[in-house]
């Protein structure tokens, strides 16, 4: 907030209070050595939005936070918030407010970020004689515990309430699925209530702390397979009840857009994130930690599964991706031409029903020899067509987007070619690319703890009643909200 942004800063105060502070009473915030004071603009430079709040030495106090009427619930008022909040986080501080009861929606927002009413102060508003409901915002008593179950990985982190990993475990099932040739729900279920214990000792064991040390639990709710997510999440919740904790509820997808600051804390915003794991394959603008936005995403298969179902054509292992992708390199991929999903489309998205079509016929009119003989070049042949179309479409959005960074994260993204593509063609185009490294990619939990400590945060013991959700939308942590 500069000083020529108090004409409009003055004017949204005024569209949004009974009792709105004075241009002076601004301007002496300008000057304040423990003033935290940020404007919201718009791309056109309009100035939309603005917080004001005081870092004082004991607690930090959140003083003013107002939005233009017309640019309401789009999210402005949720970021300058989050930021605010991110700070007061890493600094190890409370943070208090005022309110109006009345206003319901505002109490409401608070309550979703770890606010709770703590007091009344009768009389505060002397327009109505209206008490004000004071609310408290505990600062983290400890580190977070995360866990992620969405799949067929039972995992678990520890992590700083700056964000700082001190553990992540991960015990994969693959072993327990290769006989079935693909994930079997009710099997992964019960594989991670058996798992679940050994993981968060574990994790708890690296990280040097005992449940009674964490501050706060995290979980997966979704989207994922809904008997899975129900074992990471009653976990969580029953760790976070036993000692009172806030639970914060994560948007699995969140947590691979995560995996990006995880590994790379320069890393700019605006960017645009390439999701490509087995069970999605996404191009996401991310305008901040909290804000989302779909620009495309696969019409059929998701990329890992084509990589997957390509590896089971040729006989390699389970799941594949990683099979494949190692006789890949020993390939030419000139060797035959597959086709690319929706080359000529102008949209991001993208189809590899085509791919995994070609490749089935393909094998089918080679002989037995043939298919041992040409194995490699099949492999690397069909890896280039898909990794052509995840490179170029990504691209292509962060061009339309007008980001400075391209990045990448879910399993798929530990695919050798689709890593030296994306930072040679990227690289060429200016860009900062990031590529996360393979542990923060494949499922785990650190990410999901990187996810929360940006997200929604719940009070004990109004978390209760949270439950997974299979099917969540990108920016939702529950269903419908
Ligand atoms: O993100 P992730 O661990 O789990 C899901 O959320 O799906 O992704 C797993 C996917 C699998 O399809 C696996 O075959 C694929 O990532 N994958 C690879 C490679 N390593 C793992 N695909 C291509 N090349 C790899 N090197
Ligand atoms: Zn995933």
């Amino acid at each position: 907030m500069r000083a020529e942004d108090l004409a409009a800063v003055v004017s949204i105060e005024a569209a949004s209070f009974n009792l709105p502070w004075t241009e002076e009473m601004f301007r002496e915030e300008l000057s304040h050595d423990l003033s935290w004071r940020e404007v919201a603009v718009e791309p056109g430079g309009e100035v939309i939005g603005f917080i004001i709040g005081r870092r004082y030495p004991d607690v930090w106090h959140l003083m003013d936070l107002a939005v233009a009427p017309a640019h309401r619930r789009r999210g402005a008022g949720g970021r300058l918030l989050a930021r605010f909040l991110r700070a007061a986080d890493a600094a190890g501080m409370e943070v208090v407010l005022e309110v109006r009861p009345g206003n319901e929606a505002a109490v409401a927002m608070y309550g979703g970020v770890g606010f709770r009413s703590i007091a009344t102060r009768r009389g505060y508003y002397s327009d109505t004689q209206e008490d004000a409901v004071v609310m408290l915002r505990e600062r983290l008593s400890g580190p977070v515990l995360a866990i992620e179950t969405s799949c067929d990985d039972t995992a678990a982190a520890v992590l700083t309430a700056e964000g700082d990993v001190l553990a992540s475990v991960v015990h994969s099932q693959d072993a327990i699925h290769a006989r079935y040739g693909g994930v079997v729900p009710e099997v992964a279920s019960r594989a991670h209530v058996e798992r679940m214990t050994a993981v968060v000792r574990e994790a708890l064991r690296q990280a040097g702390c005992g449940i009674a040390d964490l501050g706060a639990v995290a979980a997966t709710v979704g989207p994922g397979l809904i008997g899975a997510l129900l074992v990471g999440v009653q976990t969580a919740k029953t760790i976070a009840w036993s000692r009172r904790l806030p639970f914060f509820p994560v948007n699995h997808i969140h947590g691979h857009l995560a995996a990006v600051w995880l590994a790379d804390q320069q890393a700019l915003f605006p960017m645009v994130t390439l999701v490509a794991s087995g069970g999605h394959t996404a191009l996401i603008r991310v305008d901040d930690r909290r804000t989302f936005r779909l620009l495309g995403q696969t019409l059929d298969d998701a990329a890992g599964e084509a990589f997957d179902k390509g590896a089971r054509l040729l006989g390699l292992g389970y799941p594949g991706g990683r099979e494949l992708d190692e006789l890949a390199e020993k390939g030419d991929p000139g060797a035959f031409a597959f086709p690319i999903g929706l080359k000529r489309s102008p949209r991001p998205d993208f189809s590899f029903s085509g791919v995994k079509t070609a490749l089935y016929y393909l094998l089918r009119d080679m002989t037995a020899e043939e298919r041992m003989a040409r194995a490699a070049d099949v492999a690397a042949s069909y890896r280039k067509a898909i990794v052509t179309a995840l490179v170029s479409k990504a691209l292509l959005s962060a061009e339309r987007e007008k980001v400075k960074t391209l990045a990448v994260a879910g399993g798929v993204a530990a695919n050798s070619l689709l890593r030296r593509r994306l930072l040679e063609a990227g690289e060429g185009a200016g860009l900062h690319v990031v590529v996360p490294p393979l542990a923060y990619c494949t499922d785990n939990a650190a990410m999901i703890g990187a996810a929360a400590l940006s997200g929604p945060r719940l009070q004990y013991p109004t978390y209760l009643g949270i439950d997974a959700a299979a099917s969540l939308a990108l920016g939702e942590w529950s269903s419908g909200a």
